[in-house]
């Protein structure tokens, strides 16, 4: 008999000692102290793999229910415990092996088939990617928090004329909401790039469970039921219809189609799905991004809350004191803000470098992952907290900021754009405007509208200024002037903070951050029985017909059947929101082309859009709303054309592009 100890882990049985034998190794090599937050997504894994391995006949009926009853139990026990739980022993080393254990040590025998065809590895890479999806829905719920509360500020001071900067130097009058706005576009972006991982069934691709260690197995395992299992909770049709199991279990039967559209392999090669870790990259990159715009946003506000711009102030809350000078006002909160974005930048490059030049196949180096993955995580939301409640208690300060307009000449770029109305070339207008400005700081003249028409004309050496001159001077002026679509004066800001908050109203009638399928239904997530968008969805992969040529045809009629509602109008914009946040899948190309007219009537129809509604862009407001039949009337009465609806649409659509 050898004197040395069995290894106490119970995958080991080749091995005559475990880590344990070294504290410092056990310590090493552990996940345990950063991964028992994976508890849950492990456990609907498990379950998942458990009811698979019954379906093909690997394990009994009774094997599964005590399994399912013993991880339930488990479950439990880990939420009302956390990190006290019992079950979490350091030489197991992670969560899957710590309730495993517990599985076995609760129900005995069918607790030792549960790891049948599986492999930590396969594991590990499922409950991650679970776990990323939950979180992506947690971030874009806290993203559009925050662009409520910009848009809510948006619309209380936006109206004050402000002076905007670039290179930190004034440039040209703004309204404060044309800036606020810009923010809330940089942030929906950020979560638009987050959910992009929902894009393309790219999920599919990378769900690993029952590749095992990285091989496969020899076993007949159905990876497809594994997956839609955890995916959506109910297996592919199997002996019965999808329809009549959905219908036994009492899921809606849109659902069916969903399903039906999972690929028979969910994760194409066992080597690339235990091997990857794109998920974590991809995710990392997401957060990334945030923290970028979030320490850009940060820093603006810094310096407008100095005393030399003293534009903003924020709630006493989010401010600190000086231990020595008594008067300070720190804007500490923002600066973490700020200084945070690099830590989260580290988690990226680490994980980058983590991946660099391992071989293919699972690698210990791997479990690093979880570590930057989370750490990152935690910083973000943090930080979307914070910036949300700072951005509540924000107050700009009017009269500091009209105060300040008469410097920099902010009407400068006006002024020259008045002189090409006047028909001079703008190279020459902007010469002329420079001398005249000048002309202003060598005579100590703070305000180029203090000049006379004739002194304009005399110092310029140009005639063309007009007596409306003054109506292109003064930033008040200026900022009605702006025309362009998506311009930061008063027009654009009007029209730019309308659709957002049409946009958030109907993403939170959509409920959207917990609405895709995947995410929400499931053994992992709420049922998705209950979630409007969910069915939206289905509803509309169903019809298999692409969003842009959707309107105004026998399929989104049947959408509105199936979602039993009449409203057209809403039911079109919740899936153009849809469509934004990334979130609606891919069906296909156009069924119809749009129609060929001529330049001509081309021209005339962008023009009615744009009187309908300010521009192209905003097409989609059109559909099933009034302005649009005023549309398609005048159209077809000016063109002399006898287009459908669905016609004048689809080309609308193309103009867009
Ligand atoms: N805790 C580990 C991780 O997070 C589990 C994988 C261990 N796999 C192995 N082949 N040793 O990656």
């Amino acid at each position: 008999m050898s004197a040395m100890a069995q290894s106490r882990k119970p995958w080991e049985h080749a091995k005559s000692g475990g880590s344990e034998a070294d504290p410092l190794a056990q310590r090493f090599v552990e996940s345990l102290s950063y991964d028992t937050r994976l508890y849950k997504h492990d456990i609907a894994g498990s379950i998942a793999h458990a009811r698979m391995l019954q379906h093909v006949g690997l394990i009994t009926q009774k094997d599964l229910a005590a399994i399912e009853r013993g991880l339930g139990e488990i479950e439990a026990e880990i939420d009302a415990q956390g990190e006290r739980w019992g079950g979490w022993l350091v030489e197991l080393e992670d969560v899957h092996m710590c309730i495993e254990a517990a599985l076995i040590k609760k129900i005995g025998e069918p607790g030792k088939k549960l790891h049948t065809g599986r492999s930590r590895n396969d594991q590990v890479a499922t409950d991650l990617l679970l776990w990323c999806s939950q979180s992506i829905m947690e971030l874009t719920g806290r993203l559009e928090q925050l662009n409520q509360a910009f848009i809510d500020l948006a619309d209380r001071d936006g109206r004050v004329v402000m002076p905007s900067y670039t290179h930190l130097q004034r440039a040209q009058p703004v309204v404060v909401g044309g800036e606020l706005l810009a923010w809330v576009n940089a942030f929906d972006r950020c979560a638009t790039r987050l959910s992009a991982f929902w894009d393309d069934g790219a999920i599919h691709d990378v769900y690993a469970l029952g590749s095992g260690a990285i091989a496969g197995s020899s076993l007949p395992l159905d990876r497809r039921y594994t997956q839609s299992m955890l995916l959506i909770g109910v297996p592919p049709s199997e002996g019965m219809t999808t329809e009549q199991y959905l219908k036994e279990v009492g899921l809606p039967a849109e659902l069916s189609e969903y399903i039906n559209t999972l690929p028979d392999a969910p994760a194409a090669n066992a080597i690339d799905s235990t091997a990857s870790r794109d998920v974590a990259v991809d995710f990392a990159y997401g957060l990334s991004m945030t923290a970028m715009w979030l320490s850009r946003w940060a820093e603006q506000w810094i310096i407008y809350m100095t005393a030399e711009f003293g534009f903003l102030s924020l709630g006493d809350a989010y401010t600190t004191g000086s231990s020595m000078m008594p008067q300070k006002r720190n804007p500490d909160m923002l600066e973490l803000i700020r200084g945070r974005c690099g830590g989260v930048y580290g988690h990226l490059v680490a994980l980058l470098t983590m991946c660099k030049g391992i071989t293919i196949g699972y690698n210990r180096d791997l479990q690093e992952d979880k570590r930057h993955v989370f750490a990152a995580y935690d910083t973000v939301k943090d930080c979307l907290d914070m910036a949300t409640r700072i951005v509540k208690s924000a107050k700009f300060n009017e009269q500091r900021i009209t105060q300040s307009l008469d410097r920099g000449f902010l009407d400068a770029t006006s002024l020259a754009e008045h002189l090409v109305t006047k028909g001079v070339a703008f190279r020459t207008a902007h010469q002329y405007v420079g001398a005249l400005v000048n002309h202003c700081i060598e005579q100590g003249i703070v305000k180029l509208a203090d000049l006379t028409v004739e002194q304009m004309k005399q110092i310029a050496g140009c005639d063309a200024v007009g007596d409306d001159v003054y109506e292109w001077l003064g930033p008040e002026n200026v900022v009605k002037r702006y025309q362009t679509d998506g311009n930061a004066g008063l027009t654009g800001f009007e029209q730019q903070l309308a659709e957002w908050k049409e946009r958030l109203e109907s993403s939170h009638q959509a409920n959207e951050p917990s609405s895709h399928p995947e995410a929400a239904g499931g053994l992992f997530g709420d049922d998705v029985s209950g979630d409007a968008s969910a069915s939206l969805i289905v509803a509309y992969e169903q019809q298999k017909r692409t969003l842009d040529d959707l309107p105004y045809t026998d399929q989104f009629e049947a959408i509105i059947a199936a979602l039993g509602t009449d409203d057209r109008y809403g039911t079109f914009h919740r899936l153009h929101n849809l469509r934004k946040a990334g979130q609606l899948p891919k069906v296909g190309k156009a069924w119809e082309k749009p129609p060929v007219i001529t330049a001509e009537q081309e021209e005339l129809l962008a023009q009615l859009v744009i009187e309908a509604v300010g521009s192209l862009s905003k097409r989609d407001q059109l559909p099933y709303a009034p302005p649009f039949d005023e549309v398609i009337q005048k159209f077809n009465a000016q063109a002399d054309l006898q287009f459908t609806p669905h016609q004048v649409w689809r080309v609308v659509a193309k103009l867009a592009k």
